[in-house]
């Protein structure tokens, strides 16, 4: 479906709506309805599930989002967190100069210099999106960080922070004492993060204000051993910088075992992105083949980054691969910056005697992007037959905004007792959702567009003592309309169970 459709629908869904509608919006801002709140907190429940599960050891923490400036300062975001923006002469917009040059430079313009980027600019010909002119600027840095004024005397700086995981680094120390004083330890961050895009775009993929899920794992590099076994024969879809830089846009397939035998990757990290691609498949459910890990270059990886591998999606809304999340080997960098910022000594202890600075390795991602991801992938336009179609939200289960939709078949007899089944089922954390509008139909559509994996309808048998489908009702599953009759009292368990998210080592789904 095409970025528009599919924005159409989650409006008038109440999915989600720009901030400030009835002002004209404003640039980069979305606000989510009941269905895009209870879908997102899904999102970050299963992430959270899947991620914080991995190991006693990581903790899931909720610090602030308002940085002291001594922290952007010291991780150097006050210096480098910056996108080359560019300004026409004639009418005053501003623009990225890696969007004027995508169609000339698919790859980006990461790490070039202004003067090359202005070359860049000349040569292709680019003109002012918004009034045609030529009358473009040589390109600056523009940072990217929201500064405020903090305090009363105002003399104070403090910024929004640009990314959850500078909490983490903070954070380091004061857990290393709360939690095992031992090596790896995670701090997971579910939050918002702040940036002032020079053009922000794309729906959720560009905004100014987004959630990121990110887990930092601070690990000895000299004792860093994870279970590979478990993951070796996985095949991942990487696009390798060299191939990507030599035109390549397909992903090849290689086993993890592969990556580490032949060097390509360190174990520990390969072991996370295979970690992290099951997560895209078995709790998004992202097929493989509409996936890609792409490797950045040394000269277009985020400054803090030693190996960058972006998780990217296949989306048809957008028209291409974008990136959803990714894996960043980011070494010793934030805690030796924080270290020399505070200067506190952030080394611990080591088990057999010694000290290390601990490294990092980020697994982060955008909350937004993969709400946005879930819409393209999985809601569908189905025919039905006779020219007639159903908007199908084919969702895991375990996503699902609505779990269940309740229905009486006639609104006069079944309704009180198709009520209270709504009401038990949302006492056991449920989220199950009575309608009684229109025709059993209508309500099926309804529940369709909106993800609902069941619906469940009251009927005369379910009242008649003598019916020997007295105490059932009909429940009709989403995606293949089969209908079966369960007794109520066995609803809530056969819903709890169709709609507990995997964690990382369950059996698949249905298995
Ligand atoms: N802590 C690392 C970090 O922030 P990033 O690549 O800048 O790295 C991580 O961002 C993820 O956050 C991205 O993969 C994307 O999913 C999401 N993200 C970044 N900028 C965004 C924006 N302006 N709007 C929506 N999501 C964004």
């Amino acid at each position: 479906m095409k970025s528009d459709a599919l924005l159409a629908i989650l409006k008038r869904r109440g999915v989600l709506w720009p901030t400030a509608e009835i002002y004209g919006g404003a640039a980069g801002l979305y606000d989510y309805g009941p269905l895009g709140t209870a879908l997102k907190r899904r999102i970050e429940d299963a992430w959270r599930h899947w991620f914080v599960g991995l190991s006693e050891d990581y903790y899931w923490i909720e610090p602030s989002e308002i940085l002291p400036e001594a922290v952007v300062r010291a991780s150097g975001h006050l210096e480098n967190f910056t996108d080359p923006e560019v300004t026409c002469g004639k009418c005053g917009h501003a623009f990225r100069a890696d969007t004027l040059l995508e169609k000339v430079r698919p790859d980006g313009i990461d790490g070039l210099p202004p003067a090359e980027i202005a070359k860049l600019l000349q040569e292709a010909g680019s003109r002012c999106p918004n009034c045609g002119s030529e009358a473009l600027s040589v390109p600056r840095p523009f940072n990217l960080m929201f500064g405020l004024d903090y305090g009363v005397t105002g003399k104070e700086r403090a910024y929004l922070r640009p990314e959850t995981a500078q909490d983490s680094y903070l954070a380091f120390p004061r857990m290393w004492d709360v939690g095992r004083r031992a090596l790896p330890l995670g701090i997971a961050i579910v939050g918002k993060a702040y940036r002032n895009e020079i053009a922000p775009r794309q729906v959720l993929f560009r905004m100014r204000s987004f959630t990121q899920a990110e887990l930092q794992i601070f690990f000895d590099p000299a004792d860093f051993t994870v279970p590979l076994d478990a993951v070796a024969d996985d095949l991942l879809p990487i696009l390798s910088a060299e191939r990507r830089l030599g035109g390549a846009e397909a992903p090849v397939d290689r086993t993890v075992r592969e990556l580490v035998d032949t060097g390509t990757l360190p174990a520990f990290y390969a072991y996370y992105l295979a970690v992290s691609v099951r997560f895209y498949r078995e709790v998004l459910g992202h097929p493989k083949e509409s996936l890609r890990l792409l490797e950045k270059s040394d000269a277009e990886r985020a400054f803090y980054n030693r190996i960058q591998y972006d998780i990217e999606a296949h989306l048809d809304s957008l028209g291409g691969y974008k990136e959803l999340g990714a894996v960043h080997y980011r070494g010793d960098y934030d805690l030796g910056r924080h270290g020399q910022g505070s200067q506190k000594d952030l080394s611990v202890a080591k088990e057999g005697g010694g000290r290390v600075l601990p490294h990092v390795l980020e697994l982060t991602f955008g909350v937004d992007r993969n709400l946005w991801a879930l819409a393209d992938r999985h809601l569908v336009v189905e025919p039905t037959g006779e020219g007639e179609s159903r908007n199908l939200w084919r969702l895991p289960g375990w996503l699902a905004p609505v779990t269940v939709g309740v229905f009486p078949l006639l609104k006069k007899e079944h309704a009180a007792l198709a009520r209270s089944i709504a009401q038990e089922l949302r006492r056991r954390g449920i989220a199950a959702e009575f309608d009684v509008s229109g025709s059993i139909g209508k309500r099926y559509a309804r529940m369709d567009e909106a993800g609902a994996p069941f619906c469940i309808t009251v009927d005369g048998e379910t009242l008649d003592p003598a019916h020997p489908n007295h105490g059932t009702v009909t429940v009709r599953a989403r995606d293949s309309k089969q209908q079966e009759r369960l007794p109520v009292a066995a609803l809530a368990e056969r819903l709890l169970a169709e709609t507990r998210p995997p964690g990382f080592g369950d059996p698949p789904a249905g298995a």
